[in-house]
């Protein structure tokens, strides 16, 4: 694009002068009215204030005024009121151009991957070498992964308990599309034999303040929980039942605990001890007797009178590499299997909140279950924190994925609703503590457990070595404010301080431009922030039009971690196009690789039915899981990463922009294999046949790996297919029409 971009603002700059000079005026008048927040300001253009010509709009502060009148004009046949300036004639060219091109990217963006075959009459072929005298170093850690709460992917995802609002704190107004939404959530019980309401005097712990208090008329009536829309559950496995119970009761009864299906069927059954008169923890396993998707749990106290219950959890034994209070393993499986290189975590605008007080802390997700402090979730449901700070460090660690934990800094998301509009900043008095806070995560995960209580914490759950963490990410698409940079300032000085080893993330607002893109890389530029995470969903036509997106960065700047991305088609979901789009792009990334250190798609996961947002990388329900074709791609990157960027250099048969535009390659070398990726998209109706001479790389095999994901742009459900090709002395192979092929050749 920005070869294109250039010759337009050449050609303006070049006939508007030349007008200027032979029959406009020095000044002129532009006219500024409406202001929303997307469009900003609209502007009209006159020279003598009576006839005058729209130019369209613009997020501004204003032109330079000289003289300022409130007037209407008539627009179009449409009476508008606003403010007339007078300018210099060049800030109306200037307006002109901008708007110009405005319209121009719009247009850009519009562009889909289609083409029609019969555009190209002869074969393509491309000739492909290798410019080794031109390689640079690059991250090897392009490939991660961004997992938010967000389309229930913790509670009722990857986190596998499988009581729906265990603790019975579900509150009204989280759940905002739900009107059944409260503490009772998801329970139930036969009304003419047990009542139950919600108590909140004397809990087990304050952070955990509501649980049920059944009064239990007529023996063996039961207190049932449906799951997250059922639990599925597998015929000979094993499940650990927990809860919290109490009676003040003098005949006190055990529990029993049973799987049942709809009808009162009975899957499996267990009991604990009888019951005591204060809070204590029961524990029982049950084996499934049936594999069926939708059973329920039932715990049946075996006694009349009252019982309080809470924490009540039913956690499969068979978990990701076996956690206690783990990971779903099909789930975790198929993001391990992404080979990511790192894992962003909590959010997006899981981390920042709406409104100050769902700002996520860390600290309070970390220590036994009953002491965590569950939250409302920005995405309209509930947190219950199960899978909190502690295990997803545990799963970065079982995957061999660096954390990037990102905490909010110190200001909730512009966009929020509760407790006032908009963003707002811990107040100033609060935000030592809050800094603190910061400074112990880093002690939490890093510190010598004898001799720090935060590291002592972790060690008491489980992992008394340090998890080694090298990255906070501070702020997540923040508007870029005063009252955001004076808190991230604090927050980023006492980290570089305290802990200068730490690659602290900064953010350079939600968008690939404007006023908080600009003023991000702006204030990180002037803190020396050492990487910052840009965030944009695109259409088709803006990736196919940015591939040179990085490739104009400046080199002494911060790096970028590219914290979220997606491409957005009519329809929002994931195929071939958005696929290879995002192939393309990638392969931008790792052509500046020298700066781009890390990326990750987003989101990435959805439950069916549960979706906030649109499209996702993995779809699942409670026993499938459904990986995208975008998923395929981000695995083919992901399995396939370098340290070594050898520039390609591509002589195309035809020399059509749409073949230059739309075939990319990247080659890259693996240090740790001594093995040459070569990845090409090809973003064509028709094949290209490459022929590519490796051998001054020292290829050493007679055969590579050519892995190939392709179909029609619409195909929702294709996978890469893997062969053995080849290789005499060259390698000519073909690339299919709208495909993304990796090919793996051995080196010495
Ligand atoms: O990825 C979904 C959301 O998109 C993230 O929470 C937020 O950062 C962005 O707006």
């Amino acid at each position: 694009m920005n070869r294109s971009i250039c010759l337009l603002i050449i050609v303006c700059a070049l006939v508007f002068p030349i007008r200027l000079m032979a029959n406009e005026p020095d000044s002129a008048y532009v006219f500024a009215y409406g202001n929303s927040p997307q469009n900003g300001t609209r502007l009209a253009w006159s020279v003598d204030r009576s006839n005058w010509h729209l130019i369209g709009s613009k997020r501004m502060t204003g032109p330079s005024v000289s003289t300022s009148l409130e007037k209407e004009i008539t627009l179009s046949g449409v009476t508008e009121r606003g403010t007339v300036h007078k300018v210099a004639w060049h800030v109306v060219e200037e307006l002109k151009n901008a708007d110009l091109l405005k319209k121009y990217k719009e247009q850009l963006k519009g562009e889909r991957a289609k083409l029609d075959p019969a555009l190209f009459r002869d074969p393509i072929r491309a000739k492909l070498t290798l410019d080794t005298g031109k390689s640079k170093k690059i991250s090897n850690q392009l490939i991660g992964i961004f997992f938010e709460d967000i389309n229930y992917a913790a509670d009722g995802g990857l986190y596998a308990e499988k009581v729906q609002n265990r603790g019975f704190e579900y509150t009204p107004g989280e759940g905002r599309r739900d009107p059944n939404w409260n503490h009772r959530k998801a329970w139930s019980v036969d009304e003419a034999k047990m009542t139950f309401r919600i108590d909140t005097l004397s809990p087990i712990h304050a952070n955990n303040k509501h649980y049920a208090a059944l009064q239990i008329n007529e023996q063996g009536a039961g207190l049932v929980n449906e799951g997250f829309g059922g639990i599925p559950i597998k015929a000979g496995d094993k499940y650990d039942f927990s809860l919290f119970a109490r009676s003040p009761e003098a005949k006190r009864g055990k529990l029993t605990i049973r799987l049942i299906g709809r009808n009162g069927e009975v899957y499996g059954e267990a009991h604990t001890k009888a019951i005591s008169r204060d809070w204590k923890k029961y524990e029982a396993v049950i084996t499934a007797r049936k594999t069926i998707n939708d059973a329920h749990l039932e715990v049946i106290p075996q006694m009349t009178g009252r019982v309080d219950v809470d924490l009540i959890s039913l956690f499969p034994q068979k978990t990701f590499k076996n956690r206690k209070n783990g990971l779903r393993v099909d789930l975790a499986q198929v993001i391990a299997d992404l080979k990511p290189r790192f894992v962003r975590f909590p959010g997006g605008c899981v981390a920042h909140g709406n409104g100050l007080d769902n700002i996520y802390r860390w600290n309070e997700t970390i220590g036994p279950l009953e002491a965590r402090k569950p939250q409302r979730n920005i995405w309209g449901y509930h947190q219950s924190m199960g899978l909190g700070y502690y295990e997803y460090f545990q799963f970065c660690e079982d995957i061999g994925a660096e954390p990037v934990p990102v905490v909010a800094a110190g200001v909730c998301c512009q966009n929020s609703s509760i407790g006032g509009r908009g963003q707002r900043g811990i107040p100033m008095c609060d935000m030592h503590d809050y800094v603190q806070d910061v400074l112990h995560l880093i002690e939490w995960a890093n510190g010598d457990p004898r001799k720090s209580e935060w590291a002592k914490k972790r060690a008491q759950a489980g992992h008394p070595e340090p998890f080694n963490l090298k990255y906070v990410g501070i702020g997540n698409e923040d508007v870029i404010s005063d009252i955001f940079k004076e808190r991230f300032a604090m927050l980023f000085n006492a980290v570089k301080e305290k802990y200068p080893e730490i690659t602290v993330i900064g953010t350079t607002g939600p968008f690939a431009e404007g006023p908080d893109y600009e003023e991000g890389w702006k204030f990180a530029t002037q803190l020396s922030v050492p990487m910052v995470d840009e965030h944009y969903y695109q259409s088709a036509g803006w990736f196919l039009n940015n591939q040179d997106y990085y490739d104009r960065y400046d080199r002494k700047k911060a790096k970028v971690y590219l914290g979220e991305y997606a491409t957005h088609i009519p329809g929002k979901h994931c195929n071939i196009e958005t696929a290879l789009l995002e192939a393309l792009h990638l392969i931008g990334c790792e052509r500046n690789g020298d700066i781009v250190s890390m990326t990750s798609y987003a989101p990435l996961l959805a439950k069916e039915g549960n979706t906030q947002w649109n499209p996702d990388l993995i779809y699942f329900n409670n026993t499938e899981v459904k990986p995208t074709v975008s998923y395929f791609t981000q695995k083919l990157f992901g399995e396939n990463p370098g340290d070594q960027y050898i520039p390609p250099v591509i002589d195309f048969s035809d020399k059509q922009e749409h073949v230059r535009k739309r075939v990319a390659v990247s080659a890259v070398k693996e240090s740790a294999t001594g093995d040459l990726i070569l990845k090409i998209v090809n973003i064509l109706p028709v094949p290209v046949g490459f022929d590519i001479d490796p051998a001054h790389l020292g290829v050493i095999k007679q055969t590579a790996v050519k892995t190939m994901l392709h179909g029609q742009l619409d195909d929702r459900n294709t996978r890469p297919q893997t062969a053995q090709i080849e290789i005499d002395g060259r390698v000519e192979t073909s690339v299919e029409p709208y495909s993304l092929t990796v090919i793996r050749l051995k080196t010495k």
